[in-house]
């Protein structure tokens, strides 16, 4: 691999994470990310960050329960096993870096899984809102512009999004990207994720890199306390509680 395309690859192992803190309001929030960002480049621990609301400040969307075991025991269990991973196995692991662009690298599947459900988490509660009163929850800015120009519409959009989460197989994800700085609506199964180099659906493996700007976790362990079977209702609740400001913040992130 070139000087070049490994640089590439660096830079964009943290996008995600380095957008993510440069869009928290607050010094201590900001640290918190800034500090998970050197975890991974360290690569000699990993850390489960505070959620920045109360296990019921998603209701009713997302009940307080749901949100208690997917954080401290799912979210906790990806950190636990990454440190694990870590501490058993630092002679094949101190060659190369932990990160989701070099998963490939990896032979044990147990760190693309582990790594990317440790991403996957933390970037889906940074983009997730209380929204008590039940306020219409809408883009507004230039990442409302882009899906305007992208999608026709906000419904449009919304409908199109819908529609690829409730069709993802088993476990998932369903992920709104900037590449070649148009907005797209992708799915990846397992824990995997856009910055993944690994054979994604209807994706050239070398495609340009994708972005990640907007998460929504399809596994059932997000919602099948509350909703049962019923992923429709749950991805209809959703909407009500994504964190709009923190898109923007990523999509206009370099
Ligand atoms: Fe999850």
């Amino acid at each position: 691999m070139g000087d070049n395309r490994r640089d590439f690859l660096k830079k964009g192992a943290l996008l995600g994470l380095a957008g993510i803190a440069k869009g928290l309001v607050g010094e201590n929030k900001i640290n918190q990310l800034e500090s998970i960002s050197a975890n991974l480049e360290e690569k000699d621990k990993f850390t489960l960050l505070p959620l920045p609301y109360s296990y019921n400040a998603l209701e009713p969307y997302i009940d307080a329960q749901t949100m208690e075991i997917h954080y401290s025991k799912h979210h906790q269990g990806y950190v636990n096993n990454l440190n694990k991973i870590v501490s058993t196995n630092i002679d094949y692991l101190s060659s190369d870096e932990i990160k989701c662009t070099h998963v490939d690298k990896f032979t044990s599947p147990a760190v693309r899984n582990n790594l990317g459900g440790h991403f996957n988490h933390t970037l889906f509660w940074t983009l997730l809102k209380p929204n008590p009163k039940g306020e219409a929850n809408l883009p507004t800015g230039k990442i409302a512009e882009a899906i305007k120009k992208e999608f026709k519409s906000f419904d449009d959009f919304k409908k199109d999004f819908s529609e690829k989460a409730g069709k993802i197989f088993g476990s998932g994800w369903c992920w709104l990207v900037v590449q070649d700085g148009k907005l797209k609506i992708i799915t990846t199964p397992n824990q995997d994720n856009p910055l993944m180099k690994v054979q994604q659906e209807n994706e050239d493996l070398f495609a340009p890199q994708k972005k990640p700007i907007l998460a929504l976790d399809i596994w059932e362990h997000a919602y099948y306390l509350k909703h049962q079977n019923k992923r429709a209702d749950y991805i209809a609740n959703w909407w009500n509680i994504v964190n709009w400001e923190m898109v923007e913040k990523l999509f206009n992130s370099k």
